[in-house]
């Protein structure tokens, strides 16, 4: 299967109420064990870098950090018979974002969610104009993503304005859209219960009609949290989005499921796991072979759960 357009993968997972995990990427060895679980769970996948990512892989050339990307990923999926794509994940900066696009990424979010809401709109229109003219599909980002403390949304907390989100998308044409509806980045983000603005979310799917992203979407997989703290680490408070309420947003309408710090704690797991067990071992390909079998199950649970498996 080729390296295909993101909005192929999402526009049968919107038409067929199910959600593709976006995984974030920095290196190798994880966009491997993504694929693994990718081929096993017979899902479509959706690979992708910050900008952070792109500098990191780039030595600090962001352009050539995308062109690795491009290249590691195309490598793959050329040759694989699932459909992958590689997306710019919170493009904040026009140089990266046309950065991406010039080497070929299959998507980019522009993410100017910080800006006021006019100033979203027509940084969001400029782009979608460059990225459609050359075949790229583009995501954006309205409300803010921020911590969530005893059930209140803090301060910097915006929840997106169903009304505005309808507007945004008339009048940007973007693809697809990520509405804040009460998550946040990282592996702290709810203090009391887990929960999410589901009726924010439904408005939001009847009035806009296209794919929609969660984004801060991870889970925080407890036996991952297990693992890695047995042999050292220090996790505490940590909590994620819940399995059944990811569930209940797929069913709402999310069909793009952002990970990347469940990733993140699987890796350092199987790492810590491995070097606690054995002392002598020096060669990465070996070292890592544990910590690359734990992205790979929880890469296989989440497809399992959002309803992407045997979708390729
Ligand atoms: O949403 C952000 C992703 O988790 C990537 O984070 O900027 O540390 O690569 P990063
Ligand atoms: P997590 O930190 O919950 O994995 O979210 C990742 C994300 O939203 C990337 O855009
Ligand atoms: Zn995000």
């Amino acid at each position: 299967m080729p390296y295909v357009n993101t909005m192929d993968i999402l526009e049968k997972a919107h038409k067929e109420y199910y959600a593709v995990a976006a995984f974030n990427i920095n290196n190798l060895e994880f966009l491997q064990a993504i694929i693994e679980g990718g081929l096993e769970k017979r899902s479509p996948l959706i690979i992708e870098t910050s900008e952070g990512a792109m500098k990191y892989a780039g030595m600090g050339d962001p352009l050539r950090g995308a062109r690795v990307f491009v290249n590691m990923v195309r490598e793959f999926a050329d040759s694989m018979d699932i459909p992958i794509a590689l997306h710019l994940d919170h493009g904040k900066d026009f140089n990266y974002i046309l950065a991406a696009i010039k080497a070929g990424y299959s998507s980019v979010m522009i993410d100017a969610s910080d800006k006021p809401f006019e100033e979203n709109m027509q940084s969001t229109k400029e782009i979608v104009k460059i990225a459609h003219a050359v075949g790229v599909s583009v995501e954006a980002e309205l409300g803010k993503l921020a911590g969530i403390e005893d059930n209140v949304v803090s301060a910097e907390t915006v929840l997106v304005n169903p009304d505005e989100a309808k507007q945004f998308v008339e009048e940007t044409g973007v693809d697809f859209l990520a509405p804040a509806i009460g998550t946040s980045h990282g592996a702290f983000k709810f203090k009391g219960e887990a929960k999410l603005d589901y009726d924010r979310l439904k408005k939001v799917k009847e009035l806009t009609g296209i794919p929609l992203v969660l984004h801060g979407a991870s889970s925080v997989v407890q036996e991952m949290v297990e693992i890695a703290e047995r042999y050292g680490a220090d996790f505490g408070g940590s909590k994620g989005v819940p399995s059944e309420i990811l569930k209940e947003t797929v069913k709402l309408g999310i069909n793009k499921v952002n990970t990347d710090t469940d990733l993140r704690m699987a890796f350092i797991a199987g790492l810590r796991e491995f070097l606690h067990n054995d002392s002598k071992e020096f060669d990465p390909r070996k070292y890592m072979k544990t910590a690359k079998k734990y992205v790979t199950k929880v890469v296989s649970d989440r497809l399992e759960l959002l309803g992407s498996a045997g979708k390729a």
